[in-house]
């Protein structure tokens, strides 16, 4: 099968990629390499996926598509975003990547892509607001223009559906964590900081804000789910995540048994459009999908702190 990553050099786009290069399929992706973060720690995804034989092209998803890509891909898994709910990222950043880039993908695909089985749009539990406790047919609540943006890049997929021109379905992921997590998320920050001896910022308050944690091997499994189930999944929206809560305090404490050392915390004033609880509420991918996250999340941060040591200390 030949499938296309979009956003191939990020943190779950990379983990996707390999799942398939190890299972034998052809895996082709495109990034843009952006500098939201370290660009270093895309490249050093990126030559990951490489060695495991997948194909990357370095654009920008607002560029001309039509002969960048490949026109006989099966599946397109969209995971290009401006992700993140950050203060220095402006609104005609969050549209550009999340809105326009969807909808020149969209463009080419319905243009180009003759053999799709089914596109696969990467969504967020931020869609539902300052709570995230809802199924997928609740009345979506975004507080912040990350939430927002991928609302309505999540509608343009979807209403391609509604006009039968798309076999498309999407995926509203949960706070994912995991090897690759990008460095300004909450588990790689604190790793580093840890190991570096430097102060933690942590956001006012949000040692009591409640997640959905899932670990990136969850949400891959969860989106590779859908091969074979276009059918089902035609139309359908799904959340994606650990039905395990905990609390962001949880996590750290975690983080200092697993490491062994304590964090020096720095408390700074709350995020603008932070949420206070996201509890994914997965029985449609369950019912669906046969959906089932099987990590704990003190067995998912062992292997995220394994993955750091190995990558940046050993
Ligand atoms: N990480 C999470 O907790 C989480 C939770 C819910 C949903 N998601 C969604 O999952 C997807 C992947 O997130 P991630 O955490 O891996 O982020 P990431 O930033 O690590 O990966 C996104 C990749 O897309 C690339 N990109 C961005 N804009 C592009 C453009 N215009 N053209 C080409 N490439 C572009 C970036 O360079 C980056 O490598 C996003 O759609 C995000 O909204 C992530």
């Amino acid at each position: 099968m030949k499938i296309l990553i979009t956003g191939i050099s990020g943190f779950i786009g990379s983990n996707l990629a390999e799942y398939f290069l190890d299972l034998g399929h052809d895996v082709i992706g495109i990034d843009n390499f952006n500098d939201y973060y370290d660009v270093s720690l895309k490249r050093l995804n990126a030559e990951d996926v490489k060695k495991r034989g997948g194909k990357i092209i370095e654009a920008d998803l607002n560029a001309p598509l039509s002969d960048l890509l490949p026109s006989d891909v099966d599946y397109i898994f969209h995971l290009a975003a401006q992700p993140g709910i950050a203060a220095h990222v402006t609104l005609e950043e969050y549209v550009q990547n999340n809105i326009f880039a969807t909808q020149n993908l969209l463009d080419w695909t319905l243009a180009r892509a003759r053999n799709l089985k089914l596109f696969v749009n990467i969504a967020t539990s931020s869609v539902y607001g300052k709570e995230a406790t809802l199924p997928e047919d609740a009345e979506p609540r975004p507080i912040s223009y990350y939430g927002t943006t991928k609302l309505a890049a999540e509608q343009l997929v979807l209403g391609l559906v509604r006009t039968g021109q798309l076999k498309a379905c999407s995926f509203r992921c949960f706070s994912v964590y995991g090897p690759r997590e990008r460095p300004e998320k909450l588990y790689t920050k604190l790793i580093r900081s840890i190991y570096e001896k430097t102060s933690f910022p942590l956001y006012q308050g949000s040692e009591h804000h409640s997640r959905s944690f899932t670990y990136v091997g969850d949400i891959v499994e969860g989106l590779t789910s859908v091969i074979g189930k276009e059918v089902l999944c035609n139309g359908e929206i799904f959340n994606i995540g650990s039905d395990h809560e905990h609390t962001t305090g949880d996590g750290i404490r975690l983080i200092e048994r697993i490491i062994g050392m304590k964090a020096v915390i720095d408390h700074i004033p709350p995020r603008r459009g932070d949420q206070l609880r996201t509890a994914a509420i997965i029985g449609k991918a369950k019912r669906v999908l046969g959906y089932l996250p099987r990590t704990d999340l003190e067995s998912g941060l062992r292997e995220q702190v394994r993955w750091y040591r190995e990558k940046f200390l050993d």
